[in-house]
């Protein structure tokens, strides 16, 4: 392909879905308040990394957007693993705290999943407990990861029904790429986990109708590698000397995808949306009330 050839794909605004998202939030947080509850989200970051404080800001600015409490609670670098779980312990018993999200990555002095795991499976808005993830990939009700859950969203509404469609993952996280494989074989797609020892990935990746790119490599996606009309999410957020990038190749891509997600602006806003979208739900189901329509799978 030439850079003059016209971009065929849709992009997916996924800044618009989010926003659209959040505004439906905040309509769900305010009717709550009238029956006197009011939603809370804890964010716990520990040290000084500063892309992690970036996103705590962002979490607490878009939580306090939507009308939920917003607590923000920093440990030390050099804090002990035990300050930390007694902390955790302290926002599992207080039941104005509907959410928990502890920011990863952790110092190496701490074990994270044996933090992750003390978390109130209840109030794991992350859907990282190991009981969140049981339930997951069991089909029972969970909290579920909020990246996943973002795309997942994004690819119902362009696609509708994903059964009997051929998706493959690439990169296999706890965070992303698990999860997403989960997420698709409940909708019952035809579900590949690509990963760094997989040896014929542009063959692999010519038959998927969906490909969701979560390997964190810049431009490692290539557009011969797309089949034409395909639907392509990417989670990749890269920085290059050009700027940030996604997994994918965009330009290349966007001449023979149906549909893709840019970078920035695709699956990004999404991931925050989802965090709130999760701390309703946690606040729905901590008060007995349904689970709001539409975000949860
Ligand atoms: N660090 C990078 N992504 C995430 C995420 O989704 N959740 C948490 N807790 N930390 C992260």
């Amino acid at each position: 392909m030439t850079a003059t050839t016209p971009m065929t794909a849709t992009p997916i605004d996924g800044k618009a879905f989010a926003a659209h998202l959040r505004a439906r939030i905040a309509t769900e947080v305010a009717a709550m308040k009238a029956r006197g509850i009011t939603p809370g989200l804890a964010v716990v970051l520990v040290g000084e990394d500063p892309a992690s404080q970036v996103y705590v800001r962002s979490k607490g600015r878009m939580t306090r957007e939507v009308g939920m409490n917003s607590w923000e609670h920093r440990l030390p670098t050099d804090a002990p693993q035990a300050d930390l779980l007694a902390l955790i312990d302290r926002l599992n018993a207080d039941p104005s705290v509907n959410g928990i999200l502890v920011q990863l990555p952790l110092p190496r002095h701490m074990d994270e999943s044996a933090v992750i795991n003390a978390i109130d499976p209840a109030k794991d808005v992350d859907g990282f407990h190991i009981l969140n993830v049981g339930r997951l990939a069991t089909g029972q009700k969970a909290m579920v990861p909020c990246t996943p859950l973002g795309c997942l969203m994004l690819l119902r509404d362009r696609l509708g029904d994903l059964g009997g469609k051929n998706a493959l993952v690439i990169g296999r996280s706890n965070i992303v790429g698990k999860p997403m494989a989960q997420l698709l074989l409940r909708d019952s797609a035809t579900v590949t986990v690509a990963h760094s020892r997989t040896t014929n990935l542009p063959e692999l990746c010519r038959q998927a109708d969906i490909v969701v790119a979560a390997v964190g490599r810049a431009q490692f996606v290539k557009g011969d590698w797309i089949k034409p009309g395909a639907t392509v999410i990417d989670v990749g957020i890269n920085r290059t000397d050009g700027g940030l990038v996604g997994d994918v190749d965009f330009d290349s891509a966007a001449h023979v995808a149906g549909a893709i997600t840019p970078v920035p602006g695709g699956v990004g806003p999404m991931t925050i949306a989802c965090l709130l979208a999760n701390t309703l739900t946690a606040t729905a189901r901590a008060n007995g009330l349904p689970d709001p329509e539409g975000l949860t799978p």
